[in-house]
């Protein structure tokens, strides 16, 4: 017989899922009612308007996806690059490697920018790839990378990437209701991001937005869209007017969300951007203290995802191990090139809370003999 369900009550200082706010919590008891209710659907525009607030958009298409971050990116690809379309990634982490996979799988051809783990791309080096190679369908990048801890400046490449006819899309994962993010503002074309990490819900659902010119791209499109789930054209008919079935979202994930977003503006985002970014420079500050290091400058150094450098001499896995068992509390360690040799501390949503990292301190210090 199963027992009891009781996990242990960790405290997510990863990098996600993070810890998900009472509120959310609470919303998510409510009683189930159908998905053409009129009461639901009210509840999803008020979702919608809540969701182009928070990626600071006008756009139509701005809704959340059934599905994790990865649902966001395959997204992304599926719907406005066709067979033969190129698009240039911009190669600095683990999630551009998964973007270059997922493009490849659908028939575009991948021109990698590549970067150092933990570097970003200038906008000049953007516009070398674009003017080399031909026509250019995309241009994509992400801009918080959880695997290095970097934090992509957007501002000044659109207009670079739409000047050579292509979209601009971004993975904002990590980013979105952490740290400045103006989907208009900026020119952003295509973005996408999950619930479970700054937006401080359970993980389930990638909000997405896209601009009315990658609008116009699917719209043009020659070929079905590949794939029937992730198929925009047909979902926008569900979120819009049309209220046609396409497939039965999970009630329980979306009353969550609405309550994480209604908690996001509540917050104000620029209060909310400033409590990441005063919240990550206490966590440097109290890290630096034990003498320990950071594996991306700070300039480029993303508030809500922190890459530390795990001290000579320690075994990182065995100081994540003991961080658990001891203290619950969970950080992770590093991908790829990064592996064995960095920690990974989120601090996103509601996990971004100064006693968090004054616990953390106290317990590496223990920890480490420091
Ligand atoms: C930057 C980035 N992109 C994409 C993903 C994929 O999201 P998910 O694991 O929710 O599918 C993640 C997950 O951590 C991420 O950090």
């Amino acid at each position: 017989m199963a027992t009891d369900l009781n996990p242990s009550p960790r405290l997510l200082l990863g990098p996600g899922p993070s810890a998900v706010h009472p509120r959310v919590l609470r919303a998510m008891s409510t009683p189930l009612i159908g998905y053409l209710d009129p009461e639901w659907l009210g509840l999803m525009d008020e979702e919608q308007s809540l969701l182009r607030e928070v990626f600071m958009t006008k756009n139509t298409l701005t809704l959340p996806l059934s599905g994790t971050g990865s649902t966001g990116m395959e997204a992304a690809l599926c719907n406005f690059l066709e067979p033969g379309d190129r698009v240039i990634v911009g190669c600095n982490g683990f999630f551009s490697e998964r973007m270059c996979e997922m493009a490849a799988r659908y028939g575009a051809t991948v021109t990698r920018i590549e970067k150092p783990w933990g570097e970003v791309f200038a906008p000049d080096e953007i516009e070398d790839a674009l003017a080399t190679g031909g026509p250019t369908k995309m241009a994509a990048l992400v801009h918080a990378e959880t695997s290095t801890g970097a934090l992509q400046p957007l501002e000044g490449i659109a207009h670079i990437v739409h000047r050579y006819g292509a979209l601009l899309m971004v993975d904002c994962v990590t980013s979105l209701g952490g740290t400045p993010l103006k989907i208009d503002e900026w020119g952003v074309d295509v973005a996408y991001s999950g619930s479970q990490k700054c937006l401080g819900c359970p993980p389930g659902l990638a909000p997405f937005t896209a601009s009315d010119r990658a609008r116009e791209v699917l719209l043009a499109r020659k070929s079905k869209v590949p794939n029937w789930y992730l198929d925009l054209t047909l979902i926008e008919k569900y979120w819009s007017k049309d209220r046609a079935y396409h497939h039965t979202p999970s009630t329980t994930l979306h009353y969550g969300f609405r309550e994480g977003l209604r908690l996001v503006l509540e917050e104000g985002l620029e209060a909310r951007w400033r409590r990441h970014r005063e919240n990550a420079e206490y966590l440097w500050k109290k890290l630096e203290e034990l003498d320990l290091s950071f594996h991306v400058t700070t300039k480029n150094r993303l508030p809500p995802l922190t890459t530390v450098v795990a001290p000579g001499g320690a075994d990182e896995a065995a100081v994540r191990a003991r961080l658990r068992d001891e203290f619950n509390v969970e950080i992770a360690g590093g991908f790829g090139p990064l592996k064995g040799r960095i920690w990974r501390v989120g601090l996103m949503g509601f996990s971004s809370r100064r006693e968090n990292i004054a616990l953390l301190a106290e317990a590496l210090r223990e920890i480490l003999g420091r």
